[in-house]
């Protein structure tokens, strides 16, 4: 080859059932997927961040019949006022949106699995047993409890046709070694433990066909049929970036430089699909398999997982119109470990906007820029270091790469605030507002200005892909978008560098990063 282009991150949240709008539940990944994507972008890395929406399936079909709309037109309406609007509210830079409908992602599912079916992995048999709408997902008798589904307590429906099978029970020998030998194919290991046991229970062929209504992807070979809607929606991971196209074009370029993915994100209600179902699928196609699926907790409500079917779902928007949308994208990393379940709750959002946020972070900021402007005309005093505080940034500089990198965001979160801390910590210790009733002190009074305020430099970048906003309202605020330039383009491994914002940079102050709260 004549040259080598550099591999993309390339990371995927699930295409989300358009059955209603979005919750915080769906929030909750896609923003942790805007956070991972935005630090690796900041790192230098070319990224590629994938969402969408499913649209086919039982479920989106009945609700749009229950709205009087037509299933095409249900998912036109969703999608258009509510997904792609509630993403954009919370600042999701997404670089693509594959819907499930579209024309692209419908052509290459039918090529894909032609070619499965030429390669003999697909073959007709009969399917009796439960199914669950809510989950879309064929049940053993023993997943049932009063026969109903344990998660959304729907009744399941008896299904009994001829369709299409997938051999997926040949590639659990293959599944098994692969977790056992790459434990960082699944994770956390709480999930990777789930799959292997579910694996080693053995697995029997699926089902990838349904006769009885026709809103999904006709089977090519058998237009009577439809593709079972997981079947389709896995494989817009894969259709979006160019699956199945010729080598020489811009689909077949696109696969070569993003494909496999890095991370699957998902919530650990559809592990099994994505670390059993989906590469079973790849490996029949002889395709490389993703390096990671993590699968996080859920967010509960009521001791339950929060739900679009339950109608227990709280929208984005009744959080952010209250706390921000910086707040929002903050508090759910930082207060419930990625992979563990965790409750919302009012009091604790609002206790922690108060004190980390509005508090440490905020308070930090504008002390910083009225001294500034009090004691220094508005201006940066000169470069001075202090070795306690810049080295105390090297190391949170390291750990928050690395905790954030794994996709620990409450470690990475953590390392940042620990660090501001310690500067509230310094200014307390070093009583400026003293030194500078003192005239032959100028120099002290000035180093401490200048190691805070270079503090916050780095604090604004290392808290700019979790709150771009409020980082951007930072950096302006040091007056850094013109004695430094983008903070987009500052990078990770540059931050602890000290002594980069210059003197003479013109702070401005009164940015209140994180006003205080309404009464509620
Ligand atoms: O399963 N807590 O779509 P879906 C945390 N279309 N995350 C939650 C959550 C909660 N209470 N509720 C939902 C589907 N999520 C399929 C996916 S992918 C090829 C097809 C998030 O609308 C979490 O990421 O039911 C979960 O896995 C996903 O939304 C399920 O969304
Ligand atoms: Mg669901």
């Amino acid at each position: 080859m004549a040259t080598e282009t550099a591999k993309n991150f390339y990371l995927s949240t699930p295409i989300y059932y358009v059955n209603d709008a979005p919750h915080i539940g769906h929030a909750y990944t896609t923003v942790a997927g805007d956070v991972l994507t935005r630090w690796h972008r900041q790192k230098g890395e070319g990224v590629w961040f994938l969402t969408g929406t499913d649209e086919h399936g039982q479920k989106v079909m009945n609700t749009a019949l229950k709205n009087g709309a037509s299933p095409q037109d249900w998912c036109d309406r969703l999608v258009n006022e509510e997904w792609i609007p509630n993403w954009k509210h919370l600042n999701i830079a997404n670089d693509d949106f594959i819907r499930t409908t579209e024309p692209r992602h419908m052509e290459r599912v039918q090529r894909f699995l032609q070619g499965l079916k030429d390669n003999g992995f697909i073959y007709s048999g009969k399917y009796e047993g439960p199914y669950c709408i809510a989950c879309e997902e064929f049940k053993l008798p023993g997943d049932l409890i009063d026969n109903k589904c344990p998660v959304h307590a729907t009744t399941v429906e008896m299904v009994s046709e001829v369709n299409w099978f997938f051999k997926l029970s040949e590639f659990v020998p293959q599944l098994i070694e692969r977790y056992k030998t790459d434990p960082s194919a699944c994770e956390p290991a709480s999930a990777r433990n789930e799959v292997l046991s579910f694996l080693e229970g053995g697995v029997s062929d699926l089902s990838i066909s349904r006769s009885t209504f026709d809103w999904g992807i006709p089977v090519p070979w058998d237009t009577d049929q439809v593709f079972y809607v997981w079947f389709d929606a896995l494989l817009n991971y894969a259709t979006a970036v160019g699956l199945g196209d010729d080598p020489t074009s811009e689909g077949g370029k696109k696969f070569a430089s993003t494909w496999p993915a890095d991370v699957h994100l998902v919530g650990k209600d559809i592990l099994r699909f994505h670390a059993v179902i989906w590469p079973a699928m790849l490996m029949a196609a002889g395709l490389p398999l993703p390096k990671k699926v993590f699968a996080h907790g859920w967010l509960l409500v009521g001791g339950e997982k929060m739900s679009k079917t339950k109608l227990t779902g709280i929208a984005p928007r009744d959080i952010t119109d209250h706390f921000g949308v910086d707040a929002f994208r903050y508090y759910f990393l930082r207060a419930i470990p990625f992979g563990t379940d965790g409750s919302f709750s009012w009091e604790d959002m609002g206790a922690r906007y108060t004190s980390e946020l509005a508090n440490d972070f905020g308070n930090l900021a504008s002390r910083l820029t009225a001294m500034v402007e009090k004691y220094c005309d508005g201006l940066i005093p000169a470069v001075a270091t202090e070795e306690g505080l810049s080295g105390a940034l090297a190391e949170t500089v390291r750990i928050s790469d690395a905790a954030i990198c794994a996709l620990d965001f409450q470690g990475g979160i953590n390392a940042i605030m620990e660090f501001c801390k310690r500067v509230n910590g310094f200014v307390t210790e070093k009583e400026p507002w003293i030194v500078a009733k003192d005239e032959t002190r100028v120099a002290e009074l000035n180093a401490i200005l200048y190691n805070t305020a270079e503090s916050l430099r780095a604090m604004a970048v290392l808290f700019n892909s979790i709150m771009p906003e409020t980082a951007k309202k930072l950096w302006r605020s040091l007056g850094a978008d013109i004695s430094i330039g983008d903070i987009g383009a500052q990078k990770i491994e540059n931050v602890a560098q000290w002594g980069q914002l210059p003197a003479g940079s013109a702070v401005s102050k009164g940015a209140i990063l994180f006003p205080r709260l309404e009464e509620k």
